[in-house]
């Protein structure tokens, strides 16, 4: 939600900038704007796009060792010029970016006002430049102390980047809540909410934490605390390639997401799951392992597609290992008082590990005494540090705004720890342990299988061309999968979708049906309900629905009933999840394409939600 970036060192920081937007804009792009600091400061920005940012600037000869930018998703104040980030405070002393929200604004901004204060956009972001500014003039305090005291006075979240105008060689972060990264370079830092800006130029970076601010020179960097404790920052190195964020010829982003999957649940499974050994090993759980296998509830907590993956995660957890679990809206979870107990463990599952609500989650949760585990595909991130214990998902940089390698990735993992504690406890044999690990081994295959009929579903979303409403039906581990593909569906094409379980069509949907809806089935034939939902596919034809089903292999039986069908390869039911849901992805994608939608970027969606 909103991406900030910022450059201090010896470059032009214009293309740094520019180049850091393009690589955030995932995160929010109704504006972008930047500002270019060297002897004077230069800001522009406007509404639109990066690339409009650039088309207006790319001919001012903008250079400046110092540079900050901004792409922005809208919380306070429509998406406009004037709205948008950088915002210089009244008498043009502080120029900020912020990504967050700044809860307290509308009392700080009365009182700027009382004291002469005047606005010029609706957003809280500049109530912050001029309460920094007002502490900074009226206390003849450094820059410095004026930032770090104005920030005990801010109650809310943030991320942001602030120079003083006085003190133009110094580039000032901080954070509370929203992610800040810190790129460490020879003679040089970089700056942004994640490390894709930042990977091009170096691996070292420094996270920084909650209420910590950075004073960065291009020689000269400190770390303290708002309250003015010095800390030391800790260097890390991260293990992205440049390639990982880059498209690699797919015309998307969600494209070449989609196709990595095979690759994606390949690295989430290595060193963990052998197949020589028939084994799982899951390294990030070694210390909670004991209470994971005598653990009497799990609840799970997410949003969005993490949370359809926790529904999967359910349906493993219950099924395998025999471990009463629960799912919730991370949301909802941290708002209605729920019932911990300190023998519960909570998985917190999260692509970004920087939803603001699963963070809320989690820390409601271990302070009820809970055991916090994630499931996180960003190293360095909120999530990851503050669980008790996790484990990443190998899918690398998911920069889409639709989630589709991270779901899959996710459920892998949920996979593997459903399948160690069902042995473990005792509840899963030896032998369909080992049936499982070889069948999860070849889950790659198959999805690479299937994403060979992409011709074939490209051809079959011109079905939707002309489409308003469409259903997703799936019983059992298919349930979830119709959600997920029904979100996938609404998130990018814009056509109303719901997700039903198969046998709820009859309590109400099932009024919708008529020839132009189409009803997208999933169907296993090892799935117990397999009949049932053949039951279900009669019942949509009787109304004259258009059926499309998701099928296994060979299945004539439910080929001949329906409209169109797609085939996925054989696999045991705890598995279908992993597979069914790659032609969903793929349908959305190409529905959307042939809508002529921004398939990467949907309208008023950010990728990593970082206010409530
Ligand atoms: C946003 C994204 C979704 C994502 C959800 C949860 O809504 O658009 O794709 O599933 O946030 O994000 P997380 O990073 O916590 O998985």
């Amino acid at each position: 939600m909103c991406g900030i970036v910022g450059y201090i060192g010896f470059r032009n920081a214009y293309p740094v900038i520019i180049n850091g937007l393009k690589r955030l804009e995932y995160r929010g792009y109704d504006s972008a704007g930047l500002a270019i600091i060297n002897d004077n400061y230069h800001i522009y920005k406007y509404k639109g796009k990066v690339k409009d940012l650039e088309e207006k600037t790319k001919n001012l000869n903008l250079t400046g060792t110092i540079g900050i930018g901004h792409t922005r998703w809208a919380t306070h104040g429509e998406p406009s010029d004037i709205n948008a980030h950088p915002h210089i405070s009244m008498n043009k002393k502080f120029i900020i970016i912020h990504n967050g929200i700044i809860e307290n604004y509308a009392r700080l901004k009365k009182r700027l006002e009382d004291r002469g204060y005047n606005f010029i956009s609706q957003t809280d972001t500049e109530v912050l430049a001029n309460l920094i500014e007002y502490i900074y003039l009226k206390g003849r305090v450094t820059p410095e102390i004026a930032l770090r005291l104005a920030l005990t006075k801010v109650c809310g979240a943030y991320g942001i980047l602030v120079v003083c105008t006085d003190e133009k060689e110094t580039l000032f972060a901080a954070r509370k809540g929203s992610p800040l990264v810190i790129g460490v370079g020879e003679g040089e830092y970089f700056i942004a909410s994640d490390a894709t800006p930042i990977v091009e130029y170096t691996n070292r970076v420094i996270f920084l934490n909650d209420d910590e601010v950075a004073i960065v020179k291009k020689n000269e960097f400190s770390l303290k605390t708002i309250m003015n404790v010095p800390v030391t920052p800790v260097i890390q190195e991260i293990d992205i390639e440049i390639g990982d964020i880059e498209k690699g010829g797919f015309d998307h982003f969600m494209l070449k997401e989609i196709f990595e999957q095979p690759r994606a649940i390949e690295d989430t499974f290595r060193g963990r799951l052998s197949i020589k050994d028939k084994s799982i090993t899951l390294g990030g759980l070694y210390n909670v392992m004991d209470k994971l296998i005598n653990a009497k509830r799990i609840i799970i907590v997410g949003c969005g597609t993490s949370w359809h993956a926790g529904l999967v995660g359910e349906y493993l957890l219950e099924d395998l290992a025999k471990i009463p679990t629960e799912v919730e809206y991370a949301s909802e979870f941290r708002y209605r008082n729920p019932i911990i107990n300190e023998d519960d463990i909570v998985i917190a599952i999260s692509q970004s590990g920087e939803t603001a609500d699963t963070i809320a989650a989690i820390r409601l949760a271990k302070e009820k005494g809970a055991t916090v585990i994630g499931i996180c595909n960003v190293v360095g991130s909120t999530v990851a540090r503050e669980t008790h214990a996790g484990v990443f998902t190998h899918a690398g940089p998911e920069i889409g705004v639709a989630s589709t390698k991270a779901f899959t990735a996710q459920i892998t993992i949920l996979t593997l720890m459903a399948l160690l504690l069902g042995y473990k406890r005792g509840f899963l044999p030896k032998e369909k342990y080992e049936y499982y690990i070889n069948e999860m081994f070849e889950i790659p295959k198959k999805i690479e299988k299937i994403l060979n009929q992409h011709e074939k579903i490209k051809e079959l979303a011109q079905v939707f061309n002309n489409i308003n409403n469409s259903l997703y039906l799936g019983r059992g581990y298919l349930f979830p999968v119709a959600l997920e593909g029904a979100l996938k569906l609404k998130e990018i094409s814009y056509i109303h979708a719901e997700g039903y379980p198969a046998a709820e069509m009859k309590h109400g949907p099932i009024a919708l049906i008529d020839e132009s809806m189409p009803v997208v089935v999933l169907a296993s034939n090892k799935d117990i309900t397999y009949e049932k939902i053949i039951s279900n596919i009669q019942e949509v034809k009787a109304r004259k629905g258009m059926v499309i089903s998701i099928i296994t292999e060979g299945d004539e039986k439910i080929s001949k009933i329906s409209d169109y069908c797609i085939e996925i390869p054989e696999a045991p039911d705890i598995l279908t999840a992993l597979l069914s849901v790659v032609p969903l992805q793929l349908l959305s994608y190409y529905i959307a394409v042939n809508r002529g939608y921004n398939v990467d970027q949907p309208r008023n969606l950010a990728k990593s939600v970082t206010v409530e």
